[in-house]
């Protein structure tokens, strides 16, 4: 199919505006036209990836002329390396391999730490700003209903759509790449009003009382239904910011939920009519307790020790709220000294926790609060590790597979138990 393009894009692709734009949208248009999309749409709103964030890469800089040379390959698709301008759009760095300010904990040596602050300051000059989390809509960027946008990272993908009505895919490296500097994604996907509809009717028949309840309940969502939009009814009791966070994040790990709808709760579900615009659900399903029950028993599969060596928090990134309660049930206890605990949250946060206390209270008891990353992005864990205790679905479906551990999933007083006795109990 042809892309009609606006005379603004057709100068843009003429090379109006650099070699850079110009390889930008041969790429949006190359992308575009594989999808079937129609047109592009403008965007104000890239979360994106574009640093040199595996050794290859990082070589690749070294050997190549250093970050143009990256932003060229990796996010332009481009044999040549053209020089990157800075942005046009809203732009926010997700979450990276590393913490910087653990490096050695996480087994990252000096070399790779510097070669990161210099990409880092390649990138915030661009105007990328250095969020480096997957919850990018906890640290400022909420956008608004019906807004569209380029967004990478799957948990907040889902986020973007559902709890804010807002319109994204779940773009690449490349295409935010490109994104950023055009101001445009291709037309298609979540960005048309048509393909946000619901699908399938899914009938709560529990209470969903906490956020492994919803991690619980996401995880098996997203089994069921993969990538299709499931209509949600029967919600007890309006879930909060981490609730969501947990349940969208398991339904996309799971399956690849990128939109949902809980009826009378989201922007697009007002009704389960609206949710479903009027067309009959191919499949109706019933979330009970025997469902709850058989989908915790799978995501434990993996775990049979009851000694744990590591809890890890923080998947997706935990809010505030979350690292004090962490702080509250550590008080007047210790991590176990056969066991390590590590809490992710995004910087912005922890320099709110390290003003308020937080921070060093969880230290205080022998915690580690860290930005920037998680144990699945960077495939770290303290040295030794076998078996893990987990409050995310989403993380205990991901680490048995990279770190070839054994994963508990429970709830935050569970893994809090967990660290501080050195073994997993049932709690659930
Ligand atoms: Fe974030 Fe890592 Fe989980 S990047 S959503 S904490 S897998």
């Amino acid at each position: 199919m042809t892309m009609q393009l606006t005379a603004d894009e057709r100068a843009m692709a003429d090379g109006r505006d650099g070699p850079a734009v110009a390889q930008a949208m041969d790429l949006l248009l190359r992308y575009g036209r594989a999808l079937d999309a129609e047109r592009l749409v403008e965007t104000r709103n890239v979360v994106a990836s574009v640093s040199a964030t595996t050794p290859f890469m990082r070589e690749f800089a070294r050997r190549e002329g250093g970050m143009d040379a990256v932003y060229s390959q990796f996010s332009l698709d481009s044999d040549t390396v053209v020089p990157i301008p800075p942005v046009r759009t809203r732009a926010m760095h997700t979450q990276l391999g590393f913490a910087p300010d653990s490096a050695a904990q996480m087994g990252v040596d000096a070399a790779t730490v510097q070669f990161f602050r210099r990409g880092e300051a390649f990138t915030s000059a661009l105007g990328i700003e250095p969020a480096n989390t997957c919850t990018p809509y906890q640290v400022g960027n909420e956008p608004a209903f019906g807004e569209h946008c380029a967004w990478m990272e799957s948990s907040a993908v889902v986020y973007c759509n559902s709890v804010f009505g807002a319109r994204t895919n779940t773009e690449g490296r490349e295409s935010v790449g490109a994104a950023m500097l055009t101001a445009r994604i291709p037309y298609w996907g979540f960005h048309i009003a048509e393909n946000r509809r619901g699908t399938h009717r899914v009938v709560l028949d529990v209470a969903l009382d906490s956020n492994a309840d919803w991690g619980l309940f996401g995880y098996w969502l997203g089994d069921l239904v993969q990538e299709r939009v499931p209509v949600v009814e029967g919600v007890r009791a309006r879930p909060d910011l981490e609730r969501l966070k947990h349940f969208g994040a398991a339904a996309s790990s799971s399956g690849g939920v990128e939109m949902y709808h809980l009826v009378g709760i989201t922007p697009e579900a007002p009704s389960v009519e609206v949710a479903f615009g009027g067309r009959a659900p191919r499949e109706s399903l019933v979330y009970g307790d025997a469902e709850r029950r058989a989908t915790l028993e799978k995501i434990n599969a993996t775990a049979s020790e009851t000694k744990v060596d590591y809890v890890m928090l923080g998947c997706p990134h935990y809010t505030l709220a979350q690292l004090r309660e962490a702080a509250r049930l550590l008080a007047g206890r210790r991590v176990h000294a056969d066991c390590a605990l590590w809490i992710f949250t995004p910087r912005a946060i922890k320099a709110a926790a390290d003003a308020e206390g937080t921070t060093q209270a969880i230290e205080a008891a022998g915690g580690q609060v860290m930005t920037d990353s998680c144990s699945a992005m960077s495939r770290a864990a303290p040295k030794g590790t076998r078996v893990v205790a987990l409050d995310s679905a989403k993380q205990a479906h991901y680490l048995p597979a990279i770190l070839g551990v054994q994963a508990w999933f429970g709830s935050t007083a569970d893994c809090i138990e967990a660290a501080c006795s050195g073994r997993w109990q049932a709690g659930l």
